[in-house]
């Protein structure tokens, strides 16, 4: 007797090869366009366009009726690959990593090879132990305020004063003055002051970061790489007061660390992080109510010393729930692995497409509304699958790093500001929130708030 949907704990069943089709077209395809490692801005506007991660709830939903909530296997040749549909299952790979669920999969280790062969989210047993320790030290991953966080906000508010000048100036803020801001306060938190304005490192990255896109189909550039690394390293060995940098000079190492190479993953991942704040911005902008909330949260603390600000943080928790910028989350078993249900082979590949339980309409009350009082009220936690930075122990060790400055710097644009949206889409209460948000399409109007 072959297996079905409905034997307990027996290899996955396996979705049609119509439905395999439609997953990779509708759901994996999009998220691969758009660029994994770096986004590509005129595939991500075509995505709006599509509303491609909608397209993706959707046909998830769909199979879930059709096959069940046990992890589905994909019927993909030469390769056991599991899509999780449950998210009981989530929590479940995600406790359950690095071991059976390693993070390091070939598809991870081609697309971060070509600038990090040694960076902790590919690597695994003593070394991951060793890495995970020194990032989580000098990230402080564990406190809402890292330890840097007075130096961070003096310059986070710098660089928002010199954007508020010019939004001043022309009444707009878009994202070509927002993005350049802000890749001059991650160059400042990370490397020091002196980084501010080299552009060149960060060019750099992002050709390697291009060619990562491509994963094991692109070229390795070795002297690009050896470029970049040798660069970055002067760089850290200045280990600039107030500064990751500084933070990374005082971790914890051993030979098996390679501190350089776990700094390129910082570099990159502000990336999402400045997206996820202007599309935060994006969804204040839209609700007004929201917005005087955080404007009289505001108004008595005083803006020069680093806050825990739950209104903002939950903006932007919000923010990358609707707008996950890790929508693919990949494990790898290491062994025969039980999931629910199901028994996996050895190095089965794991998807869980996050849009697709942060956005699911069958299940949650808000999936479409913009509720940063999820974050706040204890339902988000509930939920075992609302999760924008992986959960774990492999969860995102840089997440109150990340909800530190892009609060901050949202506080320092709406302290004395009101923005409004100019662009389209327009976000408003009662509206349900596009699937997909082209951020760099964005374009707010600036006034100051009469006092
Ligand atoms: C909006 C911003 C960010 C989001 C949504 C985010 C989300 C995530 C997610 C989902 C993962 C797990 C990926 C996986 O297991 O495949 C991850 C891993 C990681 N993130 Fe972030 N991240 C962000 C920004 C940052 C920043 C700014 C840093 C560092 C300064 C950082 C450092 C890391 C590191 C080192 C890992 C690997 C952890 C491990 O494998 O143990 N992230 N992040």
């Amino acid at each position: 007797m072959g297996h079905t949907a409905s034997d307990p704990a027996t290899t996955a069943a396996t979705a049609s090869a119509l439905d395999t089709a439609l997953v990779l077209g509708t759901a994996l395809a999009p998220v691969v366009a758009r660029g994994v490692i770096i986004r590509r801005p005129r595939a991500v506007a075509l995505a709006e366009k599509a509303d491609a991660d909608r397209l993706l709830v959707r046909t998830l939903q769909r199979l879930r009726s059709r096959y069940g909530t046990a992890p589905l296997r994909l019927a993909v040749p030469g390769r056991s690959v599991v899509l999780v549909l449950d998210d009981a299952d989530v929590h479940r790979v995600l406790a359950g990593s690095p071991e059976p669920f390693a993070t390091t999969t070939p598809e991870k280790r081609g697309a971060l090879g070509h600038f990090q062969p040694h960076g902790v989210l590919i690597s695994h047993g003593a070394d991951r132990a060793d890495r995970r320790r020194f990032n989580e030290s000098a990230l402080d991953t564990d406190r809402p305020l890292h330890h840097l966080a007075e130096p961070m906000v003096a310059v986070v508010r710098e660089e928002a004063h010199a954007l508020l000048a010019e939004a001043d100036r022309t009444g707009v803020l878009d994202w070509d003055a927002f993005g350049k801001a802000w890749m001059r306060i991650v160059r400042r938190v990370a490397l020091g002051d002196s980084a501010r304005d080299d552009r060149e490192l960060t060019e750099l990255l992002a050709r390697l970061r291009a060619a990562g896109n491509w994963s094991f189909a692109h070229p390795r550039r070795r002297d690009l790489r050896e470029e970049f690394l040798q660069r970055l390293r002067q760089q850290l060995e200045k280990a600039e007061p107030g500064s990751l940098a500084a933070a990374a000079a005082d971790a914890p190492t051993s030979p098996r660390t390679h501190p350089v190479e776990q700094v390129p993953q910082w570099l990159f991942a502000f990336d999402p992080a400045g997206l996820a704040a202007f599309r935060a911005l994006a969804l204040l902008a839209g609700h007004p109510a929201e917005q005087r909330a955080v404007a009289d949260d505001l108004a008595d603390r005083d803006p020069s010393r680093p806050h825990d600000l739950p209104l903002l943080r939950a903006a932007v928790l919000e923010s990358v729930r609707l707008w996950p910028t890790t929508p693919a989350i990949l494990r790898e078993t290491t062994t025969t692995t039980r999931l629910g249900e199901r028994v996996l082979p050895a190095k089965t590949l794991v998807v869980v497409l996050t849009p697709f339980f942060h956005r699911d309409d069958e299940r949650l009350p808000y999936a479409d509304r913009f509720a940063p009082a999820i974050w706040q009220d204890g339902s988000a936690r509930e939920s075992l699958s609302l999760v924008p930075f992986s959960a774990g122990p492999a969860v995102c060790p840089g997440q109150n790093l990340v909800l530190l400055l892009t609060s901050t710097l949202l506080a320092a644009l709406l302290q004395h500001h009101e923005v409004a949206l100019t662009s389209r889409p327009r976000l408003y209460p009662g509206r349900r929130i596009p699937g997909t948000l082209n951020p760099y399409g964005l374009r707010f109007s600036v006034a100051r708030r009469p006092s």
